[in-house]
């Protein structure tokens, strides 16, 4: 065990508003299990304060925290220093209180992402065909990492926003092709993989507005939102047979890389830790 959790481990998790967050339960959850004294706590940091809240990580004697909406872009401007994988995303979700209390700024979104597909679906490959992702926004921006990253050869981004897809397509490097909202209907004709990263379908969202009569039912549907834990893009996908992974192991994998860096130990991600998030979704 690190030398650095033989005290008090103080960790939390940034966002505005940040309190729907279910990362306490998740990671206190393991400092329970793993019978470390510690806690993870919401911070409520309004965008005005966010550089005067990073800074006061270490006068508190954080070990770290995670980054989420609204912060995410920002942060990266304010840290320290970042791992290249948050350069290339262009956001930081984890930061790590270094020894001299100077910020390292990490992207755990692309980790999270492929590893719960991978636990959910371990023959799933990236080069198995097209992949249709559909939203540009920050989340997206990681799941295009991470396809490209194992090897996917054809990304067809397809956002309400076409600029924005535009926008991803030239600074990701990754092969995407953007597409228009109007053609995502027809877009997902002959694709390996689907994935939703926008907002639609999340409790208080209506449904992602997508038909999938041209989908192929091999297709893996995967859906980055996980409450509701089976999105009515899910429903539609395995009533009609296709394959699906929802958004929750996302969220559970990323505790890896961030408690490596904060704890130097590697946390299982076990079905006890996935029921007692899902118990409160
Ligand atoms: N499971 C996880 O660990 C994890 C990690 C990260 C994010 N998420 C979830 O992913 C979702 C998106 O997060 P984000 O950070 O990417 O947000 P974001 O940067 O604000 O992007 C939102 C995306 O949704 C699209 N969108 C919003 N309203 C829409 C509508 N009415 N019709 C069509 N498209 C619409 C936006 O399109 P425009 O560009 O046209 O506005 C944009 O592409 C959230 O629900 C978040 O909780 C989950």
């Amino acid at each position: 065990m690190s030398s650095r959790v033989d005290q008090f481990a103080l960790v939390g998790v940034m966002g505005w508003p940040v309190m729907h967050s279910r990362s306490p339960i998740l990671h206190n959850f393991l400092f329970t299990q793993h019978g470390l004294n510690g806690a993870y706590i919401p911070l409520a940091v309004k965008p005005d304060h966010l550089e005067a809240a990073l800074r006061a990580l270490a006068p508190l004697g954080f070990s770290g925290c995670n980054i989420t909406i609204p912060h995410k872009e920002h942060a990266l401007a304010l840290v320290d220093a970042s791992e290249s994988v948050a350069r290339r995303i262009g956001a930081v979700s984890c930061i790590t209180v270094r020894h001299d209390g100077s910020l390292l700024g990490s992207n755990n979104d692309a980790f999270g992402f492929i590893h719960n597909v991978l636990q959910q679906q371990p023959s799933w490959r990236g080069d198995a065909g097209p992949v249709a992702v559909i939203g540009a926004g920050g989340g997206a921006r990681a799941i295009v990492y991470a396809l490209a990253t194992h090897g996917a050869r054809e990304i067809r981004v397809i956002n309400r926003t076409f600029e924005r897809a535009e926008t991803l397509a030239r600074e990701s490097g990754a092969p995407i092709e953007p597409i228009h909202w109007d053609d995502r209907h027809r877009a997902l004709d002959g694709v390996a993989m689907l994935v939703n990263t926008t907002s639609q379908g999340m409790v208080g969202h209506p449904p992602l507005d997508l038909a999938l009569d041209t989908l192929p039912t091999t297709a893996l549907v995967c859906d980055i939102v996980y409450v509701p834990l089976e999105t009515p893009l899910l429903a539609a996908a395995r009533r009609r047979g296709n394959p699906t992974v929802d958004g929750l192991g996302m969220l559970l994998h990323q505790v890896r890389p961030a408690w490596k860096a904060w704890f130097g130990i590697d946390p299982e991600i076990t079905p006890e830790l996935r029921a007692a998030v899902e118990a409160t979704l």
